[in-house]
């Protein structure tokens, strides 16, 4: 059976309050949420700058929540290790970054990812085709399927991600790895679209300016498990 019959909501963080962090993670503490998104930003790989691993480790006093790091940025391999420190549970890196022969390819990064006894992802911008990570499948733990382009929380969902993500889980499926391979999806998640998004398939529905722009977080967060 799929996981997606049981759905995460994971809040991202990048669409919190930085003046008053604290009390943002203990919204999601305090709520349903199993995973918390952090989006790693370089203004290279994207024309954004967010924050480094000494807040993702001082956020880790505080938080036994699930911390998934996103990295976007240009040279992902150099931020393994201290975002491994700082307490991530997880790390995902795009592919379109490690396509250039001046980077360390794929398998080295998951290889440092795995060995550290982190969850592994791999994530693809709304235009790369889901063929091209078909190779790195049996050594990844989820797939980031980014639904809007990445960098700037609050954007409005891309449709045609709807049929990405039932290509993804149709191939899963048909391969028999459903079952080790979570669907994740980032960007534009609100309470009006997030049961389609997990009706064609998604496992953890990342959710950043609904959830913390929101009158109660806490309540839109456990909202987004109701069926
Ligand atoms: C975008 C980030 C997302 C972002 C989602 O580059 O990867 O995680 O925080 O924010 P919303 O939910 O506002 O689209
Ligand atoms: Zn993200």
């Amino acid at each position: 059976m799929s996981n997606h019959k049981n759905p995460v909501i994971a809040p991202s963080l990048l669409g919190a309050d930085f003046s008053n962090l604290k009390k943002e993670i203990n919204f999601c503490n305090n709520s349903n949420a199993k995973w918390l998104h952090l989006d790693i930003m370089d203004q290279q790989f994207v024309p954004n700058l967010s924050f480094g691993p000494s807040v993702v480790k001082d956020l880790r006093k505080h938080s036994d929540l699930f911390f998934d790091v996103h990295l976007m940025v240009s040279n992902p391999f150099d931020m393994l290790l201290p975002f491994i420190k700082a307490g991530a549970n997880g790390i995902s890196f795009h592919i379109e970054a490690t396509e250039s022969r001046f980077t360390f390819p794929p398998k080295i990064l998951i290889n440092t990812i795995k060995k550290n006894n982190l969850k592994c992802g791999l994530a693809l911008k709304p235009k790369t085709p889901f063929s091209i990570i078909k190779k790195y499948l049996e050594h990844i733990d989820y797939i980031v399927v980014m639904s809007v382009e990445p960098g700037f929380g609050g954007q409005s969902f891309i449709p045609s991600t709807l049929d990405k993500i039932s290509e993804i889980d149709n191939y899963l499926n048909q391969n028999n790895i459903r079952e080790n391979i979570l669907i994740q999806v980032d960007g534009g998640i609100k309470l009006e679209n997030y049961k389609s998004v997990i009706e064609s398939g998604a496992d953890i529905l990342v959710a950043g300016s609904q959830v913390f722009q929101s009158e109660n977080p806490i309540e839109t967060i456990n909202q987004m498990y109701s069926k």
